[in-house]
């Protein structure tokens, strides 16, 4: 069996690109198998690793949960999920062999059933050659991290060796704000060093996420343009056309910023804005973009440059859909914010003066994540039929999803006998470059977990910082009121198109 160790950074050069990264004796305990996440997005995940040759030949999942569940019983939920969420194809002998891996513990946070839990670990170590490896992904409310990891330690099975290792993988919301970050974070590395902790952030699973780097460094066209001189601003934009129906136990109470600007988009923000680093191993990556988030703060007043909405019953496309105080679940007077826009500077010398508009909604017009950096206009302009005012900024536009690619925008002239130029766009998809179909990222960020390939992973540090940022204006939008309401499938509130009108801006339609 390799050595996982052994292997070096995907992202370092081709070389280690092209060899095929198998997780070395490994399993994994999996708490809150039960719930939505693991049951849409992990277990299948582990299915299409398995299926693509990835695990090793004794991995084992273990799920530890209330339920009297056995082996079989538990086998069976397994195999559900991964019929109705596996990426690749079902192959029944893939399925047949690790399903002879999967058990089943069952416990509550007490004593005895971490003994129970411990004890079984040990036997499938010797039973199906784990080697005492083990990763614990806590797929629980926060509140419940802190019984896990001690727990997990006084039974002994936190601890790494020389020959073993225990690694602990988080889902977020890492914290509320900095300080229930700061706490949680505590909580966690009091038993698990940082170097164990693999705090998800799934948009650092994309492809496309991780193309943002490549588009950057391995290219000479883009990265003298990359600032200041020449960029007007950066709009980041996550919108989604999905509600809130039957979410309402996490999201209510939590809202969009906390939901997704705190982890996804300023991660986005900070691939997009850190300087290169030396190497693409975890610790140069990562101060890399610590820098950067150490250097944003929102920009002020804040009730001009951020905005806040929530959806009403409107038309989603064909279909009349609820407002989010009619769904299920949610306070008929919720205040929660399914809509959320701020501007941020970057201050560095590369950035400074540029600001990065942030924006993320549910039941909007369509769902759409890109990355648009907006050219200033050209410092002079020959075309004096009138067409040049009109005409839009160049851009460069990193399209997340869905269409996976990147788009430069410029003018171009129309043909004919007058000087008309107009905008025209010239594409880059994924989908006709390349005919390998993308893992999800799930399936990419449990992997690394496994070969302790921390790249992908946002340190406790940038967590921190994350909420940093975003704590003045959630203390601002906490005594601001109500949030404004916007119709379902429009593009959400009048004050965010406001916030960029009133710095000559707009936002893309994308
Ligand atoms: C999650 C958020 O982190 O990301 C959800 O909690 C959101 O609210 C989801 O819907 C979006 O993920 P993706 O991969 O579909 O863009």
């Amino acid at each position: 069996m390799s050595d996982p160790s052994s292997w070096d950074s995907p992202l370092r050069d081709e070389r280690d690109r092209r060899l095929p990264r198998i997780a070395g004796p490994s399993g994994m305990v999996i708490f809150g198998v039960t719930g939505d996440l693991a049951r849409k997005k992990l277990l299948p995940a582990i299915y299409d690793l398995a299926n693509r040759g990835l695990l090793p030949a004794g991995f084992t999942l273990v799920g530890y949960g209330r339920r009297d569940w056995d082996k079989q019983k538990f086998a069976n939920y397994v195999l559900d999920a991964v019929q109705a969420g596996a990426r690749t194809e079902f192959r029944e002998h893939v399925w047949q062999h690790l399903a002879q891996g999967v058990e089943f513990v069952t416990g509550g946070f007490d004593d005895a059933g971490f003994d129970k839990l411990s004890a079984r670990l040990s036997e499938l170590d010797t039973a199906r050659g784990t080697g005492g490896n083990w990763a614990y992904y806590l797929s629980v409310p926060p509140e419940f991290f802190s019984s896990i990891c001690h727990q997990l330690e006084r039974v002994g099975m936190a601890n790494s060796s020389d020959n073993t290792w225990r690694r602990v993988i988080i889902e977020k919301p890492f914290g509320h704000d900095q300080k229930s970050a700061r706490e949680l974070n505590e909580v966690v590395n009091a038993v698990f060093p940082e170097q164990s902790v693999f705090r998800i952030d799934h948009y650092l699973g994309k492809e496309t996420v991780q193309n943002i780097m490549a588009l950057r460094f391995a290219n000479q066209i883009f990265e003298p343009m990359w600032n200041a001189h020449y960029i007007d601003h950066v709009q980041i934009t996550m919108a989604e056309d999905i509600g809130l129906g039957g979410r309402a136990g996490y999201y209510d109470g939590i809202g969009a910023a906390r939901d997704v600007i705190q982890n996804h988009l300023l991660q986005l923000l900070a691939l997009v804005a850190m300087e290169e680093p030396s190497s693409f191993e975890p610790e140069a990556l990562q101060a890399e973009k610590t820098k950067v988030l150490r250097a944003t703060t929102p920009v002020h007043p804040l009730n001009k440059t951020t905005a806040r909405g929530q959806y009403t019953a409107g038309w989603q496309g064909s279909e009349y859909v609820k407002g989010l105080r009619e769904e299920e679940g949610f306070d008929p007077e919720s205040t929660t914010e399914t809509y959320a826009a701020c501007t941020l500077e970057v201050n560095s010398r590369r950035w400074g003066g540029v600001p990065f508009y942030l924006r993320t909604g549910k039941r909007l017009g369509r769902r759409v994540t890109e990355i648009a950096l907006v050219f200033k206009h050209a410092p002079h302009q020959p075309f004096q039929n009138g067409q040049a005012d009109a005409l839009g900024q160049n851009a460069v536009v990193i399209r997340v999803q869905p269409d996976e690619g990147v788009t430069m925008r410029f003018g171009s002239k129309v043909p004919g006998s007058t000087m008309e130029v107009r905008d025209v766009n010239m594409d880059f998809a994924y989908a006709e470059a390349f005919t390998e179909e993308s893992p999800e990222a799930y399936e990419r960020l449990i992997l690394d977990a496994l070969l302790d390939e921390s790249s992908l992973f946002p340190t406790n540090e940038e967590v921190e910082l994350s909420w940093a940022i975003l704590d003045p204006i959630l203390d601002y939008w906490a005594e601001a009121g109500r949030p404004e309401e916007y119709p379902a499938g429009t593009w959400g509130p009048e004050s965010a198109d406001k916030m960029l009108r009133r710095r000559g801006h707009s936002w893309r339609r994308p």
